[in-house]
């Protein structure tokens, strides 16, 4: 009996198994228990004998079921951690992370600036008509932007935009003072050298008011700021200029940010780099618009010059070269 018994563990697979035999061996109506009931029946000078047995095959059939437990709690354990565990031997395909492009990038960061000055973010339309893109600016007929040689013109006196400068118009038709808007996008020129693409970018800068309040002060701060915020702890230079559109006009100049203004390539040993165009709004715009006693600034700017600067990247060119080894960097 007890060599079957332990028999049958030893060779027990699974713990729900395992307790079926203990069941039918230690169980209620197991057969050793069923043992221990026949005691009565056994003669008196056997009793201490028989009882004697049955105890120990009690404890090594306990014993036996104990070892068999945790041996098998042990194994299934065991297989359930294979199961979960993670292969690190297994061969992974790399993926390439992209990156945004540094005149995305650039754009993203002024546009960031100004919104937070509380300006708008308009929107223009790229091919536009002479009046929005000169007419309306006072660029006069004779003024060489539209020369065909400067401009992209289409067979119905379209063109391609010169500048962002026409969404100002666009902006004064459609909205009523006060203004404070910037206009990002492309603009198209027929240029291309080291420092010009015929397609390049702009953030186009608009501030109007009624009254005469805005003053070439208001202007002046305002860049002075921006620049200094793009830039870091430049020298601002605002040098007088002339746009048909603005008036006074300047050209606003920052230190040279590669030699400190001993003199370098960059800054062509002059010590100060062009950044922007700006201007207090001639009234001959608003006059254009159809508003009456405004003052305003307005201002415009080369997002992949800036990017250059910001980024020191010699040639302008291979900002659109899609050449990826140039294009990782800005991760
Ligand atoms: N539109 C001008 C340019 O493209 C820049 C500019 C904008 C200047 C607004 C003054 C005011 O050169």
């Amino acid at each position: 009996m007890i060599d079957s018994w332990l028999d049958d563990i030893k060779k027990c697979r699974s713990l729900q198994k395992l307790d079926d035999i203990r069941v039918g061996i230690l169980g209620k109506s197991g057969e050793l228990t069923n043992m221990f009931a026949t005691m009565k029946t056994v003669p008196n000078e056997e009793k201490k004998q028989f009882a004697m047995k049955l105890n120990e095959h009690k404890s090594s059939v306990t014993k036996a079921l104990e070892n068999k437990k945790s041996q098998l709690v042990a194994t299934q354990t065991k297989k359930k951690l294979k199961a979960s565990a993670i292969d690190v031997s297994r061969y992974v395909q790399p993926t390439t992370v992209g990156a945004i492009h540094p005149i995305t990038k650039t754009m993203n960061r002024i546009i960031d600036y100004f919104t937070a000055l509380n300006y708008e973010v308009i929107d223009g339309p790229l091919v536009e008509d002479d009046f929005h893109n000169f007419a309306a600016l006072n660029l006069p007929v004779y003024h060489p932007a539209r020369d065909m040689q400067d401009t992209f013109y289409f067979n119905d006196s379209k063109l391609l935009r010169t500048h962002t400068s026409p969404t100002q118009i666009r902006t004064m038709l459609s909205q009523k003072p006060p203004i404070r808007m910037i206009a990002p996008g492309k603009v198209f020129r027929r240029d291309f050298d080291i420092t010009h693409t015929p397609m390049f970018s702009q953030v186009e800068g608009l501030v109007v008011q009624h009254g005469q309040d805005i003053s070439f002060a208001n202007l002046k701060h305002t860049i002075q700021e921006f620049v200094v915020d793009m830039f870091g702890d430049v020298k601002v230079r605002f040098r007088p200029s002339f746009f048909p559109f603005t008036e006074p006009s300047a050209e606003v100049d920052i230190s040279c940010i590669f030699c400190q203004q001993k003199g370098c390539q960059v800054c062509s040993q002059t010590g100060w780099l062009e950044v922007l165009g700006c201007g207090v709004v001639d009234q001959n715009v608003f006059k254009e618009v159809g508003l009456e006693n405004c003052s305003g600034f307005a201002f415009g700017l080369g997002v992949e010059r800036f990017a250059m600067l910001l980024h020191q990247i010699p040639d302008l060119r291979s900002l659109f070269q899609t050449d990826v080894r140039l294009l990782r960097q800005f991760r």
